[in-house]
Formats: C-alpha cells, structure tokens, sequence
C-alpha cells in the first residue's frame, strides 16, 4: 500500500481516516518509501502541544538537496529543473537541467564554506529572482547552513531586524535587481542593514545589474570570483531530520516579525506530499508559482515541493505588468506552462485590464490553476475560472501558512469538485476543527468559528527563532489542546471549509457575526469596483457597524459617487442580506498592503476608529505613501 499518490476520491477518504486512526503509520511508510534517506526514521512522531514540542521522524537522517536534485540527477538529469524567465523578455531565457543544477549547487556550497560556513550557521538572502537566490538556498541545505531569506523589497531597517534576530554570519546579496522598469538597490540596503552589526562576517555580491556599488574590500566578497574556482563536487552534510532547513519571518500581531523555524525531515515529506497531490502533478508539467521566493509559498512549492518530485518550476524576476500587461500570458504561451498558482491579489489586478491582452494569447497548455494568501473572492474566482482557465482547470484555492509549512486545506486536482470561495476539505493527516468562543467543537454546518487543528502534522513550524515562549503563547495557549491558526473559518454541508478571514476581521453587528469576505465579494461584484476592505467601528445601537474602503477601476471614477454608494449597498443587500449594508464608504486610490499583496485591514480600523496615530508598523508595507490622503478623507 503506498500512501504518497492519492488516485481518487474514494482513496482520499480512506487515507484521510488512516492518517487519523493510524497516523505512525500513515506518514512513516510514506517518509521511508517516497524519500532517500542515509537511516530511516525510528520514531514517527512525538508532541506535547502545551509546551510546544514537537518531532517528526526522529533518528531520521538525510540532505533535502539529494532528493530534490541527486535523485533525479542520476534519472533525468537533462530534463529542466528550473525554466527562468527574466525581467526584460529579450533577455534569453535560462534552461537549467537537474545536472547543471547540480553543479550549480554544489559550486556555491563550495563557495559558502570557503567563507566559513558551517552547519547551523544562518545565511540571510537578499536578492531579486534570479536562479542565484534558489541555487543559494540549496546550497546552504547542501551544508546544513539555515536560510533566511529576507524578500528584497524589505527597507533596511526591516532586514536589519530579521538579519539581527537570526544572527546571520553572512548575508547575500546582489549589485541590484531589474522590477518592471526599475533598476532596484540592494547592496546599499544591506550596507545600511548591517552597519554595526557585529554578526555578519561578510556579505557576497552577485552580479545582476553590473551597475556600480559601494564596496569595502574587508567585508564585501564578488560571488563571481570564488564561483569560478570552487570546485564541482561538495558531498551532502548528513542532518538530522529535526535539523533546522530555514528560517523565515512572518510579520506577527505585534511589531515585531516572528523567526518560524522549518525543520528538514518533516517540511520535505509534506510539501513533496501536498505538490504531488493539491496538483494532481504528471511528469511533463510545467509549474509555474508567481509568488516570491522570499514568501512561504517560494519555498514550498516553485522550490522545495516541486524538485522533490523532478518538476520542472518557471521562476519570473519581474512584475506582471511589465513590459506589458500581458506578461504572464507571455510566458505561460511560449513555455506551454500546465499550473499557474497565484494570489487573489494578483488575479484582480490582472482582471483590471483589457481582455485583449489575455484572449490574444493561447493558454491551452493550462491544466490546473491555483490561489493563496488571502480568501479569493467570488468574482476573482470566476474571472480567472472563466478567462484564464477557460472553465476547463480547476482551481485550486489552498489555504495554509508560513507556519504550516506546506497546504492544509486544499481540493485534488480533477477529484474534489470545486466551489468558488471554498478551499474545500482538509488534507489527509489535518485534523482541522472550528471551536467556538468557548472552545467547544462547533457541529453545524454555516457556522463561523475559529479554524484550529488537532493533531501534528510534520510540515509545522517547530518554534519561533529565539524566542519559544512566544510560538507557545501565539499558537497553542489561545485553545489548549490545539493548534490555533488565527482564522475564522465556516463548513458548509458536505464539510467544506470556507476561510472567511482573520479572527481578528470578524465584526458582530447587531449581534450577528459578520466576516468581510463575503461582504467584500458583494461589493467587489460592482463593474467600477477594484478592490474593497471592510472594517468595524463602534455603534451606539448595533454594537459595531460597517466602514468599506473601495478602490475603483478607472471607469469608475467618471461615475457619480452618491449614486456609486447606493448601488453598491443595493448590491450587498442582494447578495448578502441588509445587515451587511455599510453606513461608511470611502473611495480610495489603492488599499494598504503588505509587500506580499495582502490588505493591512488593521490600518484601516485604526483610522475608522480614529486612532491614525496608532497605525502600528508601516514598515512591511508597498505603499505606505497612500496613508496620508486616506486620513484626510477620512468620513
Ligand atoms: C494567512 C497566512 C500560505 C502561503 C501564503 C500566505 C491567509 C492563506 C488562504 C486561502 C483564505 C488564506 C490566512 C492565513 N490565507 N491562504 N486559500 N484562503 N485565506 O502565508 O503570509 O503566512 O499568511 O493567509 O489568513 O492564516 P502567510
């Protein structure tokens, strides 16, 4: 019986209640026979979720690089591992095969321990996306060094922090990066990050741009030059399945970003796992993950999960509206890309363009879509159903975390019928449940509780860096007992899970409990709407009651703002019921966002609650510049 490869519904089922009734068994035949390990694991698991322990395929030893690369070096290895498309597409676009990727790796783990670097050192990346930042990442796991990547349009004081925190001994970084039609500063951010900081040895310099830097001979190394003398060889280091494999930050509740520590036995079996599955993946695939690879959803599937399974992954350096809006169909056309796997954020700024740039491009090599990051609304959903998957792929909306490691929720490609706004049903081996306020398992269906899971599962964060009384206070002490995600969820009748936001974006109107997302749907259905974010602020009759802040499309500026708002409450009234009708509407040029594209509702209920001065950290944000106009507008 193998458990890696689920081949239809019925099997789904049946794994999902092996994995609960047997879950030593579940995961451990699947680690021993989908991996190469150097000794298999003794023992599957074992947790204690009130002080925050757990491990998974303890005794295992092994190197992640030598499943994601030497296996299929010694299969396949001319086929692609990495398809690169550049910024500016006149620039050739790069094949790297598993043996040149092999190489490539082993060189820049040679270049790594010529500056010292050992296992369990940790090495910050700050770099655009270009095969040096995977390749470099693979290196550090080559040697057991941990990963930080830090995403590159980080200011310096936000890679000071993460740089800071992790204690990183060399940081790598590049002469600039290409975005869209700008020429980005890197080694200057990274002088400004590290001055003064006495834990960064040295910092290498990979050359993108070839645009002049500042240089200080003692402590800045051109990766070029050791590049082209290291030697071609560079054996795994074996590590230990709890070895920590990288570090990377997630911006918490608070200022400060939290250090989620991913281990390497139990991240490679459940993203490998997830990839294989979620994508219903066939060896001639092209995936492409339009995310960044200084994001959770890089590492897991356009890195780890895909080379785990000898995939073929597209990494983009640039920006989806550069050179024109048609990029990304561009490349899906002339790369014959199968999966395209996005965020909603992306996919409603795609669907702000003409329809020309999409229906002139032929997207018939697609087989499977998918979205993450945020809950995708309805019209996001059928716009990209619709004109990118011409309603022939199904999409898959996966939802999961940086602390989760890999998905968790998520439809089969091809055998769990889809629903738009529905992430559908758990993956086998996750327990998901919602508790209400007071903790008890919520039966019914349409009932929004708090979305938490029940049992390890091997791709989980096993602490924050530095600091575990925090990991144990964020995650387990809210519901004891549980893993607490942080989201509000609901089920539908046949157990579907419906992500319905942040815990933190439930407003209870008039006693009812309202999430924003299917709010934000009803309005986002409005032709002269682009996007829209819903906050709450206090009533003196209904407890809470509604603030929406809409962005418009450009046709939507010629229209009557008066008239705008009454259809857009009429609209809300028809799809959601009158409850949901908003007393505030502000239009806004753009919302505020976090680099990763995800709405910073936090700010705007700080402003529709009159506490501007108490915005919290601007620091992760894309447009911080577009604060000022939106509290002087303020209603
Ligand atoms: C939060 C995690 C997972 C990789 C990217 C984001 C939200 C994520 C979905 C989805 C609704 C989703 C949740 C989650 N989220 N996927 N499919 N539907 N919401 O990683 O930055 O750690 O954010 O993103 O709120 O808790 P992250």
């Amino acid at each position: 019986m193998s458990y890696f490869k689920i081949a239809d519904l019925e099997q789904y089922f049946k794994h999902t209640k092996k994995a609960v009734r047997e879950p030593r068994k579940f995961w451990g035949k699947m680690a021993e026979e989908a991996f190469l390990w150097y000794q298999a694991p003794e023992r599957v698991f074992e947790f204690d979720f009130t002080n925050g322990d757990i491990k998974w395929f303890m005794g295992g030893k092994l190197n992640i690089t030598k499943n994601c690369i030497d296996r299929y070096v010694a299969r396949k290895g001319d086929k692609n591992a990495i398809i690169f498309e550049s910024n500016n597409p006149d620039e050739p676009t790069q094949f790297i095969s598993y043996n040149d990727l092999y190489q490539r790796v082993c060189k820049t783990a040679n270049v790594l321990k010529s500056l010292g670097i050992e296992k369990g050192d940790r090495v910050c990346l700050y770099l655009p996306m270009i095969p040096e930042l995977a390749i470099a990442m693979l290196a550090c796991a080559r040697i057991g060094a941990i990963h930080s990547v830090i995403f590159a349009g980080f200011s310096d004081a936000a890679a000071r922090r993460r740089i800071e925190d992790c204690g990183a001994k060399l940081v790598i970084t590049a002469d600039g990066g290409f975005r869209g039609d700008k020429t980005i500063k890197l080694k200057e951010v990274i002088d400004k990050a590290i001055n003064g900081l006495d834990c960064v040895e040295k910092v290498l310099v990979v050359k993108r741009t070839n645009q002049d830097i500042p240089f200080q001979a003692e402590k800045d190394v051109w990766f070029d030059e050791l590049y082209a003398n290291a030697s071609e060889e560079c054996n795994p280091e074996i590590m230990d399945a709890e070895d920590p494999l990288f570090i990377l930050y997630t911006s918490g509740s608070t200022g400060k970003p939290k250090g989620m520590v991913h281990t390497t036995g139990g991240y490679m079996v459940q993203t490998a796992y997830t990839f294989a599955n979620v994508f219903d993946y066939k060896e001639e695939d092209i995936f492409w993950c339009t995310a960044d690879l200084g994001w959770i959803t890089g590492h897991s599937y356009m890195l780890y999960g895909a080379l785990l399974n000898g995939a073929t992954t597209v990494i983009h350096e640039g920006i989806p509206t550069y050179p024109t809006p048609s990029r990304y169909w561009d490349i899906i056309d002339k790369h014959k890309v199968t999966h395209f796997y996005t965020a909603p954020t992306a996919i409603r700024s795609l669907m702000t363009n003409d329809y020309s740039y999409i229906t002139s491009h032929d997207l018939s090599s697609l087989r499977v879509l998918g979205s993450v990051g945020e809950p995708i609304n309805e019209e996001a959903w059928h716009w990209f159903n619709d004109f990118v998957g011409k309603k022939r792929c199904p999409i898959m909306d996966t939802w999961w975390q940086t602390e989760t490691g890999a998905i968790l929720i998520a439809p089969l490609a091809f055998k769990t019928p889809t629903k738009p706004t529905y992430a559908t049903l758990p993956l086998p081996g996750t327990q998901a449940v919602l508790l209400d306020e007071h903790g008890e398992e919520i039966e019914d269906f349409q009932q929004m509780g708090n979305l938490c899971i029940k049992h390890p599962w091997p791709s989980m964060a096993r602490t924050i860096w530095g600091d575990h009384k925090r990991y144990v206070e964020t995650y387990f002490s809210t519901f004891p007992g549980y893993y607490f995600t942080g989201d509000n969820a609901l089920r539908d009748e046949v157990g579907y899970y419906r992500i319905v936001g942040r815990t933190d974006d439930v407003i209870i109107v008039s006693g009812h409990n309202l999430g924003t997302a299917p709010i934000e749907d009803a309005i986002n259905q409005h032709p002269a709407v682009a996007e829209s974010a819903i906050v709450g602020y206090p009533h003196e009759i209904k407890g809470n009651t509604m603030y929406g802040f809409i962005s418009l499309k450009v046709e939507g500026n010629y229209r009557d703002r008066d008239n705008l708002k009454k259809e857009i409450n009429q609209l809300i009234a028809d799809h959601y019921g009158p409850i949901g009708k908003l007393d505030k509407i502000q239009f806004v040029d753009d919302l505020p966002k976090t680099r990763s594209g995800k709405i910073l509702r936090r700010m705007l209920r700080a402003i529709a609650n009159n506490q501007e001065n108490n915005l919290g950290d601007t620091s992760t944000m894309i447009n911080p510049e577009i604060l000022k106009k939106i509290i002087e507008e303020k209603l």
